[in-house]
């Protein structure tokens, strides 16, 4: 069901210093900033040769990262987002199988302007995995 890798993300509390990480030590092309408030999140996008890396501050007061970052204060990886060709074909085998959509179960637009679903860790070896239509 799951295809290409699309992106990893790493929350981060300091979304300017972890930006020139990646670009001045690690030598990635970086993207500037992109605020997302219908997800509580402003991204930065890293692009690699054959994928991305998303990197997450909170915004706002209710971000969803922010108990990760109080987990986390340094950052970590947050999510991994796997590509689907029918994200709502994929949601109803998941449902079937017995796994936990987050959310109200309807895909929301997504940092690509794509439809995506958030799975809960629980499910999935602890890992948050988002699914992205293809
Ligand atoms: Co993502």
């Amino acid at each position: 069901m799951i295809g290409k890798l699309n992106h990893i993300a790493i929350a981060v509390p300091d979304l300017i210093s972890a930006s020139e990480i990646y670009k001045n030590i690690l030598g990635a092309s970086v993207s500037d900033p992109v605020p997302m408030p219908d997800h509580g999140v402003t991204t930065v996008f890293v692009e690699l040769p054959n994928t991305k890396i998303e990197l997450l501050e909170p915004l706002g007061d209710d971000s969803p990262i922010q108990n990760y970052l109080l987990k986390n204060p340094k950052g970590g990886m947050h999510h991994i987002c796997y590509e689907v060709d029918d994200i709502y074909a994929s949601r109803d085998k998941l449902v079937k199988d017995g796994a936990t959509i987050l959310g109200s179960g309807e895909p929301t637009i997504g940092a690509h302007d794509k439809p995506v679903l958030f799975l809960h860790p629980k499910d999935f070896c602890g890992t948050l995995i988002e699914i992205e239509q293809k």
